[in-house]
Protein backbone atom coordinates (compact mmCIF):
# COMPACT_ATOMS: atom_id res chain seq x y z
CA UNK A 1 0.00 0.00 0.00
CA UNK A 2 2.70 2.43 1.11
CA UNK A 3 4.68 1.70 -1.80
CA UNK A 4 2.18 2.09 -4.37
CA UNK A 5 1.20 5.54 -2.99
CA UNK A 6 4.85 6.36 -3.18
CA UNK A 7 5.24 5.64 -6.51
CA UNK A 8 1.90 7.44 -7.60
CA UNK A 9 3.51 10.70 -6.71
CA UNK A 10 6.20 10.06 -8.50
CA UNK A 11 5.42 11.77 -12.28
CA UNK A 12 3.47 14.13 -10.00
CA UNK A 13 7.11 15.34 -9.13
CA UNK A 14 8.37 14.96 -12.21
CA UNK A 15 5.64 17.52 -13.74
CA UNK A 16 6.56 19.56 -10.99
CA UNK A 17 9.84 19.66 -11.66
CA UNK A 18 9.47 20.39 -15.73
CA UNK A 19 7.71 22.86 -14.84
CA UNK A 20 10.00 24.72 -12.75
CA UNK A 21 12.23 24.12 -15.73
CA UNK A 22 9.79 25.81 -17.96
CA UNK A 23 9.49 28.70 -15.81
CA UNK A 24 13.03 29.10 -15.53
CA UNK A 25 13.46 29.17 -19.13
CA UNK A 26 10.29 32.02 -19.83
CA UNK A 27 11.40 34.52 -21.74
CA UNK A 28 12.57 37.55 -19.36
CA UNK A 29 8.86 40.62 -19.39
CA UNK A 30 10.70 43.50 -19.83
CA UNK A 31 7.73 45.30 -20.04
CA UNK A 32 7.02 44.48 -15.98
CA UNK A 33 8.54 46.19 -13.15
CA UNK A 34 10.81 43.53 -11.26
CA UNK A 35 11.88 43.87 -7.72
CA UNK A 36 15.80 43.60 -7.09
CA UNK A 37 16.30 40.34 -6.99
CA UNK A 38 14.43 39.77 -10.63
CA UNK A 39 16.97 42.75 -11.58
CA UNK A 40 20.06 40.80 -10.46
CA UNK A 41 19.46 37.60 -12.13
CA UNK A 42 18.49 38.89 -15.27
CA UNK A 43 22.29 40.84 -15.06
CA UNK A 44 23.60 37.24 -14.35
CA UNK A 45 21.67 35.76 -17.17
CA UNK A 46 22.55 38.12 -19.46
CA UNK A 47 26.44 37.31 -18.51
CA UNK A 48 25.78 33.82 -18.89
CA UNK A 49 24.09 33.97 -22.12
CA UNK A 50 26.24 36.90 -24.06
CA UNK A 51 29.60 36.07 -22.59
CA UNK A 52 31.43 37.26 -25.37
CA UNK A 53 30.15 40.85 -24.90
CA UNK A 54 28.22 41.10 -21.75
CA UNK A 55 30.68 41.09 -18.69
CA UNK A 56 29.44 41.73 -14.80
CA UNK A 57 31.53 44.95 -13.07
CA UNK A 58 31.22 45.13 -9.36
CA UNK A 59 31.98 49.05 -8.56
CA UNK A 60 30.83 50.03 -5.22
CA UNK A 61 28.70 49.06 -2.27
CA UNK A 62 25.69 50.44 -1.25
CA UNK A 63 25.22 51.96 2.43
CA UNK A 64 23.45 48.70 3.66
CA UNK A 65 26.43 46.75 2.31
CA UNK A 66 24.71 45.98 -1.22
CA UNK A 67 26.96 45.52 -3.94
CA UNK A 68 26.90 48.12 -6.85
CA UNK A 69 27.05 46.05 -10.22
CA UNK A 70 26.90 47.21 -13.57
CA UNK A 71 26.71 45.60 -17.20
CA UNK A 72 29.92 46.49 -19.30
CA UNK A 73 28.73 45.61 -23.10
CA UNK A 74 31.20 45.46 -25.94
CA UNK A 75 33.34 43.12 -28.37
CA UNK A 76 36.33 42.37 -27.07
CA UNK A 77 39.51 43.65 -29.61
CA UNK A 78 42.93 45.38 -28.90
CA UNK A 79 42.18 48.74 -29.57
CA UNK A 80 41.89 51.25 -26.57
CA UNK A 81 37.89 51.70 -26.86
CA UNK A 82 35.83 54.25 -26.27
CA UNK A 83 32.98 54.43 -23.61
CA UNK A 84 29.07 55.45 -22.88
CA UNK A 85 27.69 55.75 -19.59
CA UNK A 86 24.12 55.01 -18.18
CA UNK A 87 22.93 54.61 -15.14
CA UNK A 88 19.51 53.98 -13.96
CA UNK A 89 17.50 54.08 -10.56
CA UNK A 90 19.13 56.77 -8.95
CA UNK A 91 16.20 58.04 -7.32
CA UNK A 92 14.40 55.08 -5.57
CA UNK A 93 10.55 55.30 -6.96
CA UNK A 94 11.11 55.90 -10.41
CA UNK A 95 10.36 52.02 -11.36
CA UNK A 96 10.33 52.92 -15.12
CA UNK A 97 13.96 54.02 -14.89
CA UNK A 98 15.69 50.32 -14.40
CA UNK A 99 12.79 48.92 -16.50
CA UNK A 100 14.84 51.08 -19.39
CA UNK A 101 18.18 50.08 -18.88
CA UNK A 102 17.20 46.74 -19.18
CA UNK A 103 15.16 47.33 -22.50
CA UNK A 104 18.17 49.37 -23.28
CA UNK A 105 20.41 46.15 -22.89
CA UNK A 106 17.91 43.93 -24.59
CA UNK A 107 18.16 46.19 -27.67
CA UNK A 108 21.96 46.54 -27.77
CA UNK A 109 22.27 42.78 -27.59
CA UNK A 110 19.25 41.87 -30.14
CA UNK A 111 20.58 44.13 -32.73
CA UNK A 112 24.75 43.84 -32.86
CA UNK A 113 24.88 40.80 -34.88
CA UNK A 114 22.48 41.90 -37.41
CA UNK A 115 23.08 45.95 -37.61
CA UNK A 116 25.92 47.09 -39.37
CA UNK A 117 25.89 50.59 -37.20
CA UNK A 118 25.69 48.68 -33.41
CA UNK A 119 28.06 46.24 -34.64
CA UNK A 120 30.57 49.22 -35.39
CA UNK A 121 29.30 51.12 -32.27
CA UNK A 122 30.21 48.05 -29.72
CA UNK A 123 33.25 47.24 -31.35
CA UNK A 124 34.54 50.82 -31.13
CA UNK A 125 33.00 51.90 -27.80
CA UNK A 126 31.79 49.68 -24.14
CA UNK A 127 28.32 50.38 -22.40
CA UNK A 128 28.54 50.88 -19.18
CA UNK A 129 25.11 50.10 -18.02
CA UNK A 130 23.55 50.25 -13.93
CA UNK A 131 20.45 49.03 -13.84
CA UNK A 132 19.68 50.16 -10.43
CA UNK A 133 22.47 52.95 -8.87
CA UNK A 134 20.47 53.10 -5.36
CA UNK A 135 19.90 49.85 -4.63
CA UNK A 136 18.66 50.43 -1.27
CA UNK A 137 16.26 52.80 -1.88
CA UNK A 138 14.58 50.72 -4.52
CA UNK A 139 14.35 47.60 -2.32
CA UNK A 140 12.63 49.72 0.16
CA UNK A 141 10.26 51.28 -2.40
CA UNK A 142 9.16 48.03 -3.24
CA UNK A 143 8.35 46.99 0.74
CA UNK A 144 5.02 48.39 0.96
CA UNK A 145 2.40 51.16 -0.44
CA UNK A 146 3.59 53.76 2.47
CA UNK A 147 7.24 53.45 1.21
CA UNK A 148 6.54 53.55 -2.77
CA UNK A 149 7.55 56.90 -3.50
CA UNK A 150 10.89 56.59 -1.33
CA UNK A 151 13.62 58.74 -3.52
CA UNK A 152 16.75 58.50 -1.76
CA UNK A 153 19.24 56.41 -0.64
CA UNK A 154 18.96 54.99 3.14
CA UNK A 155 21.88 55.87 4.90
CA UNK A 156 21.43 58.00 8.75
CA UNK A 157 21.37 61.64 8.81
CA UNK A 158 23.42 63.67 11.45
CA UNK A 159 20.37 63.30 14.20
CA UNK A 160 19.87 59.79 13.09
CA UNK A 161 16.36 60.08 13.19
CA UNK A 162 16.14 60.79 9.44
CA UNK A 163 16.81 59.01 6.60
CA UNK A 164 18.01 59.56 3.56
CA UNK A 165 20.38 61.76 0.92
CA UNK A 166 19.69 62.79 -2.57
CA UNK A 167 22.18 61.40 -4.23
CA UNK A 168 21.34 63.57 -7.14
CA UNK A 169 22.69 66.49 -5.01
CA UNK A 170 25.28 64.36 -3.99
CA UNK A 171 27.85 64.83 -6.36
CA UNK A 172 31.19 67.26 -6.34
CA UNK A 173 29.56 69.80 -8.68
CA UNK A 174 29.01 73.20 -6.77
CA UNK A 175 27.65 71.26 -3.99
CA UNK A 176 24.75 72.63 -1.79
CA UNK A 177 24.73 75.58 -3.78
CA UNK A 178 20.99 75.89 -5.32
CA UNK A 179 17.51 73.61 -5.56
CA UNK A 180 18.89 71.63 -2.37
CA UNK A 181 17.49 71.29 1.76
CA UNK A 182 19.67 70.84 4.67
CA UNK A 183 16.97 69.21 6.59
CA UNK A 184 17.45 65.34 6.21
CA UNK A 185 13.84 64.66 6.25
CA UNK A 186 13.66 66.54 2.79
CA UNK A 187 13.51 64.81 -0.67
CA UNK A 188 16.70 67.39 -1.62
CA UNK A 189 18.52 66.56 1.04
CA UNK A 190 22.37 66.81 -0.82
CA UNK A 191 24.43 64.82 2.55
CA UNK A 192 26.87 65.88 5.07
CA UNK A 193 29.34 66.69 1.69
CA UNK A 194 30.00 66.35 -1.41
CA UNK A 195 30.35 62.48 -2.53
CA UNK A 196 29.33 61.58 1.35
CA UNK A 197 27.32 58.18 -0.17
CA UNK A 198 28.58 55.28 -0.86
CA UNK A 199 26.54 55.01 -4.15
CA UNK A 200 27.62 58.67 -5.24
CA UNK A 201 31.41 57.18 -4.65
CA UNK A 202 30.92 54.19 -6.74
CA UNK A 203 30.15 56.40 -9.60
CA UNK A 204 32.84 58.87 -9.11
CA UNK A 205 35.33 56.99 -8.25
CA UNK A 206 34.99 54.71 -11.48
CA UNK A 207 33.75 57.21 -13.94
CA UNK A 208 36.29 59.26 -12.83
CA UNK A 209 39.47 56.91 -13.40
CA UNK A 210 38.28 56.43 -16.66
CA UNK A 211 36.90 59.59 -17.72
CA UNK A 212 38.85 60.81 -20.76
CA UNK A 213 37.64 57.48 -22.33
CA UNK A 214 33.36 58.17 -22.16
CA UNK A 215 31.89 60.17 -24.78
CA UNK A 216 28.73 59.98 -23.30
CA UNK A 217 27.20 60.32 -19.70
CA UNK A 218 23.08 59.56 -19.95
CA UNK A 219 21.61 59.08 -16.30
CA UNK A 220 17.65 58.08 -16.87
CA UNK A 221 14.94 59.23 -14.10
CA UNK A 222 11.09 59.92 -14.06
CA UNK A 223 9.60 62.15 -14.87
CA UNK A 224 8.23 64.81 -16.78
CA UNK A 225 9.34 64.36 -20.70
CA UNK A 226 12.67 66.22 -20.45
CA UNK A 227 16.36 65.76 -21.78
CA UNK A 228 18.16 68.14 -19.08
CA UNK A 229 21.63 69.36 -20.28
CA UNK A 230 24.42 70.53 -18.01
CA UNK A 231 24.59 72.59 -15.60
CA UNK A 232 21.86 72.77 -12.81
CA UNK A 233 23.27 75.78 -11.24
CA UNK A 234 22.51 79.22 -13.67
CA UNK A 235 25.69 80.87 -13.11
CA UNK A 236 27.22 78.37 -15.13
CA UNK A 237 26.70 77.87 -19.08
CA UNK A 238 28.48 74.66 -20.72
CA UNK A 239 31.37 75.69 -22.98
CA UNK A 240 29.42 73.22 -25.56
CA UNK A 241 25.95 74.69 -24.91
CA UNK A 242 24.61 74.90 -28.63
CA UNK A 243 26.08 71.28 -29.26
CA UNK A 244 24.05 69.71 -26.67
CA UNK A 245 21.16 71.74 -27.49
CA UNK A 246 21.06 70.98 -31.17
CA UNK A 247 21.62 67.27 -30.43
CA UNK A 248 18.98 67.40 -27.39
CA UNK A 249 16.78 68.84 -29.40
CA UNK A 250 17.44 65.54 -32.65
CA UNK A 251 17.13 63.31 -30.10
CA UNK A 252 13.83 64.89 -28.48
CA UNK A 253 12.27 64.67 -32.32
CA UNK A 254 13.57 61.45 -32.51
CA UNK A 255 11.34 60.41 -29.57
CA UNK A 256 8.53 62.37 -30.57
CA UNK A 257 8.54 60.29 -34.01
CA UNK A 258 8.16 56.83 -32.32
CA UNK A 259 4.75 57.56 -29.82
CA UNK A 260 4.07 61.21 -31.00
CA UNK A 261 4.89 62.29 -27.18
CA UNK A 262 6.79 66.13 -26.85
CA UNK A 263 9.90 65.76 -24.74
CA UNK A 264 11.75 69.65 -23.96
CA UNK A 265 15.39 70.51 -24.32
CA UNK A 266 17.20 72.31 -21.55
CA UNK A 267 19.00 73.18 -18.90
CA UNK A 268 17.35 72.14 -15.35
CA UNK A 269 16.71 76.00 -14.23
CA UNK A 270 15.37 76.35 -18.16
CA UNK A 271 12.82 73.50 -18.13
CA UNK A 272 12.65 72.94 -14.32
CA UNK A 273 14.02 74.04 -11.68
CA UNK A 274 17.73 74.75 -10.48
CA UNK A 275 19.80 72.77 -8.60
CA UNK A 276 23.57 71.29 -7.65
CA UNK A 277 25.11 68.33 -7.07
CA UNK A 278 24.05 66.47 -10.00
CA UNK A 279 25.89 63.43 -11.73
CA UNK A 280 24.94 64.83 -14.84
CA UNK A 281 26.79 68.69 -13.98
CA UNK A 282 29.89 66.38 -12.46
CA UNK A 283 30.15 64.40 -15.52
CA UNK A 284 30.24 67.85 -17.73
CA UNK A 285 32.60 68.70 -15.16
CA UNK A 286 35.23 65.75 -15.92
CA UNK A 287 34.95 66.84 -19.89
CA UNK A 288 32.96 64.28 -20.66
CA UNK A 289 31.56 65.79 -23.32
CA UNK A 290 28.10 64.76 -23.98
CA UNK A 291 26.16 64.62 -21.07
CA UNK A 292 22.41 64.02 -20.38
CA UNK A 293 19.42 63.62 -17.76
CA UNK A 294 16.98 61.89 -19.30
CA UNK A 295 13.28 62.56 -17.43
CA UNK A 296 11.06 59.91 -18.88
CA UNK A 297 7.13 59.36 -19.29
CA UNK A 298 4.40 60.81 -18.31
CA UNK A 299 4.02 64.48 -18.06
CA UNK A 300 2.12 64.17 -14.88
CA UNK A 301 -0.54 62.25 -14.85
CA UNK A 302 0.17 58.98 -13.07
CA UNK A 303 3.75 60.65 -12.21
CA UNK A 304 6.40 58.16 -10.48
CA UNK A 305 3.69 55.36 -10.88
CA UNK A 306 3.53 54.77 -14.49
CA UNK A 307 1.39 52.46 -15.42
CA UNK A 308 2.81 48.54 -16.56
CA UNK A 309 0.71 49.13 -20.14
CA UNK A 310 3.38 52.17 -20.22
CA UNK A 311 6.76 50.70 -20.08
CA UNK A 312 7.01 49.22 -23.68
CA UNK A 313 6.25 52.77 -25.72
CA UNK A 314 7.92 54.53 -22.97
CA UNK A 315 11.25 52.35 -23.80
CA UNK A 316 11.01 52.60 -27.49
CA UNK A 317 10.62 56.38 -27.47
CA UNK A 318 13.80 56.65 -25.02
CA UNK A 319 15.95 54.31 -26.73
CA UNK A 320 15.09 55.87 -30.00
CA UNK A 321 16.31 59.48 -28.21
CA UNK A 322 19.48 57.64 -26.62
CA UNK A 323 20.48 55.86 -29.85
CA UNK A 324 20.19 59.08 -31.33
CA UNK A 325 22.74 60.75 -28.60
CA UNK A 326 24.95 57.69 -28.80
CA UNK A 327 25.03 57.70 -32.50
CA UNK A 328 26.43 61.04 -32.58
CA UNK A 329 28.73 60.68 -30.20
CA UNK A 330 30.60 57.74 -32.11
CA UNK A 331 30.43 59.50 -35.29
CA UNK A 332 32.12 62.44 -34.39
CA UNK A 333 34.85 60.19 -32.63
CA UNK A 334 35.22 57.57 -35.29
CA UNK A 335 33.27 58.06 -38.82
CA UNK A 336 35.79 61.51 -38.19
CA UNK A 337 38.54 59.33 -38.75
CA UNK A 338 37.73 56.80 -40.84
CA UNK A 339 36.40 59.27 -43.50
CA UNK A 340 39.71 61.09 -43.25
CA UNK A 341 41.39 58.10 -43.85
CA UNK A 342 39.03 57.01 -46.60
CA UNK A 343 39.53 60.75 -47.78
CA UNK A 344 43.32 60.71 -47.78
CA UNK A 345 43.50 57.47 -49.39
CA UNK A 346 41.55 58.04 -52.62
CA UNK A 347 43.61 61.37 -52.73
CA UNK A 348 46.65 58.99 -52.94
CA UNK A 349 45.00 56.85 -55.77
CA UNK A 350 44.12 59.79 -57.36
CA UNK A 351 47.40 61.38 -56.89
CA UNK A 352 49.11 57.93 -58.22
CA UNK A 353 46.92 57.75 -61.08
CA UNK A 354 47.77 61.34 -62.10
CA UNK A 355 51.45 60.69 -61.46
CA UNK A 356 51.61 57.40 -64.08
C1 LIG B 1 28.61 47.36 6.30
O1 LIG B 1 29.81 46.61 6.43
C2 LIG B 1 30.77 47.22 7.30
C3 LIG B 1 32.05 46.39 7.22
O2 LIG B 1 31.79 45.03 7.33
C4 LIG B 1 30.19 47.32 8.70
O3 LIG B 1 31.12 47.94 9.56
C5 LIG B 1 28.91 48.13 8.63
O4 LIG B 1 28.28 48.17 9.91
C6 LIG B 1 27.92 47.56 7.63
N1 LIG B 1 26.80 48.49 7.48
C7 LIG B 1 25.54 48.11 7.51
C8 LIG B 1 24.53 49.19 7.39
O5 LIG B 1 25.19 46.95 7.64
C1 LIG C 1 3.13 68.66 -20.27
O1 LIG C 1 3.88 69.06 -21.39
C2 LIG C 1 3.62 70.35 -21.89
C3 LIG C 1 4.45 70.57 -23.13
O2 LIG C 1 5.72 70.03 -23.05
C4 LIG C 1 3.83 71.38 -20.80
O3 LIG C 1 3.61 72.67 -21.29
C5 LIG C 1 2.91 71.07 -19.66
O4 LIG C 1 3.06 71.98 -18.63
C6 LIG C 1 3.19 69.65 -19.15
N1 LIG C 1 2.39 69.27 -18.02
C7 LIG C 1 1.10 68.87 -18.05
C8 LIG C 1 0.55 68.44 -16.73
O5 LIG C 1 0.43 68.83 -19.05
ZN1 LIG D 1 14.95 61.47 -10.47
Amino acid sequence: MLSVMNLSFVPLLLAVGALTLDSSKAEYDYFQYHPMEEISSWMAQMAKQYPDVVTIVDYGKSYENRTISLMRIGLKTDAKKKAIWMDCGIHAREWIAPAFCQYFVRQILQTYKTDAKMEAMVTNMDFYVTPVLNIDGYIFSWTNSSTRLWRKNRSPGPSGDCYGTDLNRNFDANWGTIGVSSDCNSNIYPGRGPISEPEAQAVTYFVGSRKEDFLCFLTIHSYGQLLLIPYGNPDFTASNYDELMKVGEEAAEAIWKVHGKKYRVGTSPAVLYPNSGSSRDWARMQDIPLTFTFELRDNGTYGFQLPQDEIQPTCEEAYSGALHIITYAHDKTFNGAAATAAALWTMLLVLGVNLM
